[in-house]
């Protein structure tokens, strides 16, 4: 099923996805998720009962705020389908860059996104709750 544009109602569903997704503690709940897509630029993607993407695009740079697909439905195509809908979700709204970040310990998605094209541009050392560093990567949205 392809991704399809988030709507503020989507938020409780999300909200069970991103649960089921990361550890209890970097969990984001219903109302933290509403706020971030009713952030200035702020717009997602869903693929029904399996997984979302979040992000976010001001000013001409758009930012992934989060990403999650159930475990039960991993390596199956729906995250890299997830952030090609928000990278042209980005270009439909005038950026020219995304950029986000990512634990240097998940090397999963680390990978997803490297083969997305994302390069790494930078480090935030201890970042996260469990003390990994955040890799920031970048990519250029008009390199197609
Ligand atoms: C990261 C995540 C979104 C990937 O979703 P997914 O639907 O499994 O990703 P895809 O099936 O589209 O994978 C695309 C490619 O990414 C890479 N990849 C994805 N998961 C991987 C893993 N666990 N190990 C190694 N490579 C991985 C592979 O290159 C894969 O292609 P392949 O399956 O043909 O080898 C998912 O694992 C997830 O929700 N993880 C927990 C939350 C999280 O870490 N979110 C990102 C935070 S920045």
């Amino acid at each position: 099923m392809p991704p399809r544009p988030l709507l503020p109602a989507d938020m409780p569903g999300m909200a069970a996805l991103h649960a089921a997704a990361f550890p209890p503690a970097e969990a984001w709940d219903a109302d933290a998720l509403s706020l971030m897509l009713g952030l200035e630029g702020g717009y997602g993607f869903v693929v029904e009962n399996t997984g979302f993407i979040l992000a976010r695009a001001v000013a001409g740079e758009a930012e992934v705020l989060t990403l999650a697909v159930a475990p039960a439905a991993r390596r199956a195509g729906t995250g890299r389908a997830l952030l090609a809908a928000a990278l042209d979700g980005a270009s439909t709204r005038g950026a020219h860059t995304m950029f986000l970040e990512v634990s240097r310990n998940n090397t999963g998605a680390t990978s997803l996104y490297l083969s997305a094209g994302f390069t790494e541009v930078g480090l935030r050392r201890r970042y996260y709750s469990d003390g990994s560093d955040a890799l920031v990567l970048r990519r250029d949205l008009s390199a197609g």
